[in-house]
């Protein structure tokens, strides 16, 4: 069994992790960290509200209990020694300063955004570009680590980039236009979306949302070239807004194809992508893309779980008439499972049957 650290535990993504490696049959959860406000407390005390004594636990599952006794460490001092991985959930700015400093000897799988755009760093999806994690030995041969770090893509990345895999390989892509509208757990808690601010409301700004899934769907989608990944040719322009919706994200995707395609081919080529079929790694969805033939779907509500919350629902496939081989569907990912705790274990996962960890 591999012992994990999780760093920024006590978060949303952090809860989500505590949650995926329950019962891991490979993975278990024995070291936890977060900032000096949870340090030093049990993982019980620390999500629980010293003035109110509200339990801040935000999964639906519930709280494991084996877990509630670990104490927090503070995450700049945590002791990695006795941990074989370690799961990063915190912001951007503090993983840019932690992060290098645990894969100097142990393996890093992150949510946060702080290496995914430098040339040495993959951004997995397994089954879409799980060859891109050759980059690893070159992280490790330039920045003379003995770990290495490997970012799970932005959370409204992943959903687009795994749909447009089977349209990329059958038809060839010439661009993407897509409009998300994206939960309020994806901003986290700490602060997280004021209720007044999105009651009755949609927040047309995410900021450097845009700029993230444009880059990350490019090098997901990209070749790995000799030391580096050339990113794919096509442009990816998109609007991401925030609405009233406690999980799962929700997108609009408009794809310009190279081949002419009919929306039939499209949801086949969906159906039958492999992806992970066959895989064996534990977290893997039965099916990377589940695509529903009612027009009234895919529903945050009603498709985010979807085999755990790890397959990407597509519906409303149809032609496009304003671009060229115009095509045109919905989708809905969750981005707190597939997006960001599961997924990263899914990585971690795919990474231990490849051998760079364990
Ligand atoms: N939410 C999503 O859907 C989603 C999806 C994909 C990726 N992500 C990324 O995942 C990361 C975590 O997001 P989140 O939504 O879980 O945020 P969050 O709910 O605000 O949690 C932040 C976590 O970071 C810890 N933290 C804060 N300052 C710290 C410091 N100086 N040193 C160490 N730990 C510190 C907090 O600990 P305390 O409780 O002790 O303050 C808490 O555990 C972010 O990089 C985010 O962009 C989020």
């Amino acid at each position: 069994m591999l012992r994990a650290a999780v760093v920024g535990a006590t978060g949303i993504v952090g809860q989500q992790f505590i949650v995926a490696l329950d019962k891991h049959p490979w993975i278990k959860a024995t070291a936890l960290a977060a900032s000096e406000r949870s340090a030093g407390r049990s993982y019980k005390d620390a999500l629980t509200d010293e003035k109110t004594g509200s339990f801040r636990w935000f999964c639906d599952e519930p709280a494991p209990a084996d877990v509630m006794g670990i104490q927090v460490q503070l995450a700049a001092e945590m002791d990695i020694a006795n941990v074989d991985i370690i799961f990063s959930a915190i912001e951007s700015d503090q993983a840019r300063i932690l992060e290098p400093k645990f894969a100097a000897s142990k393996p890093v799988i992150s949510t946060a955004s702080a290496f995914r755009y430098e040339k040495d760093v993959p951004v997995l999806i397994p089954g879409i570009n799980s060859e891109q994690s050759a980059l690893i030995k070159v992280q490790r041969k330039v920045r003379g680590w003995k770990g290495f770090i490997t970012p799970d893509p932005n959370c409204t990345t992943i959903g687009l980039a795994i749909t447009l895999k089977p349209i990329l390989d059958a038809f060839g892509i010439k661009s993407v236009i897509m409009a998300s509208m994206q939960s309020l757990s994806g901003a986290g808690r700490s602060p997280g979306v004021i209720g007044l601010d999105i009651l009755d409301n949609v927040i047309p700004y995410i900021p450097s949302e845009e700029e993230k899934v444009q880059r990350e769907t490019q090098k997901i989608l990209g070749a790995l070239v000799g030391d580096s990944i050339q990113p794919a040719p096509f442009a990816v322009s998109c609007t991401c807004t925030r609405v009233n919706v406690r999980e799962g994200h929700t997108e609009a995707v408009f794809v310009s194809t190279q081949k002419p395609c009919e929306p039939l081919d499209v949801a086949k080529a969906m159906q039958d992508f492999a992806g992970l079929r066959d895989s064996g790694l534990p977290s893997a969805p039965n099916q990377m893309i589940v695509v529903h033939p009612d027009p009234f779907r895919p529903q945050p509500r009603l498709d985010r779980d979807t085999d755990s919350g790890m397959a990407t629902t597509v519906g409303r496939i149809r032609k496009d008439g304003a671009l060229d081989n115009g095509i045109k569907y919905v989708l809905v990912s969750h981005n707190t499972k597939m997006g960001a705790a599961r997924g990263a274990v899914l990585t971690a996962e795919l990474l231990v049957k490849q051998g760079f960890v364990g």
